[in-house]
């Protein structure tokens, strides 16, 4: 199978099926519950924090960025049913198109897992959030539990072939702390539902 027709086709739709589920929107909705002001999304995928933005935050502005155009493609309609103001980018986080301290909240829902350079791409967030803004994030990674941590490892690899990218082994609060970000909050909790090395949730909040 060409790997466009998977990542471009098959992979949206398995997102579109799988993250706008409630179980995936009741875990964004408590994680984004701080997003304020104007704020950009990283890995926006299809859309699915859509709603959630206007139900559940202040956002008055959204940029929203995902390198993979089948993603954008599957959010436009959400975008368009929106009352809010976004702006959908096609994009890496690696190499964010905004001046420094251009957002109040930066937001990234499962998406540190799939970057090829997480150190980068969280510089750029870093970058484009203002000193007193928040970085909001909401990530699966690697368990405190070391035989578990062990086989997250172990399986990465094969993970990474059939989920775009997709690593089970981040740790997600050193890797947030690698680039300068000060933690102000980090709850570890196992979502309960689907493989114990996909359910290892890290969710918290970031100060540049
Ligand atoms: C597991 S999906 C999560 C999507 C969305 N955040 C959600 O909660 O449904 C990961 C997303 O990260 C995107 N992605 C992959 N590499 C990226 C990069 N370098 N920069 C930004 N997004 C990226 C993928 O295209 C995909 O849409």
């Amino acid at each position: 199978m060409p790997l466009s027709f998977y990542a471009h086709r098959l992979l949206p739709l398995a997102m579109d099926f799988v993250l706008t589920r409630p179980y995936y929107n009741d875990q964004r909705r408590t994680s984004m519950r701080a997003a304020a002001g104007r704020a950009l999304e990283i890995g926006f995928g299809v859309g699915a924090s859509v709603e959630i933005y206007a139900t559940d935050t202040t956002v008055r502005e959204l940029w929203a960025v995902d390198p993979n155009p089948g993603m954008l493609r599957r959010a436009l309609p959400r975008v368009r049913r929106s009352a809010l103001r976004i702006h959908l980018l096609r994009g890496t986080a690696e190499a964010l198109p905004f001046p420094d301290a251009a957002f109040d909240s930066v937001i990234s829902n499962w998406t540190l897992c799939s970057l090829s350079d997480p150190g980068s791409a969280l510089a750029e967030m870093r970058r484009v959030l203002r000193a007193d803004g928040r970085f909001l994030f909401l990530e699966h990674g690697l368990a405190p539990n070391p035989r578990l941590a062990r086989r997250q490892r172990w399986l990465t690899p094969l993970q990474r072939r059939l989920a775009g990218g997709c690593r089970l082994d981040l740790d997600i609060g050193a890797a947030i702390r690698a680039a300068g970000f000060r933690i102000e909050t980090i709850e570890h909790y196992d979502a309960g539902r689907g493989p114990k090395t996909l359910r290892q949730m890290f969710r918290g909040v970031a100060r540049p």
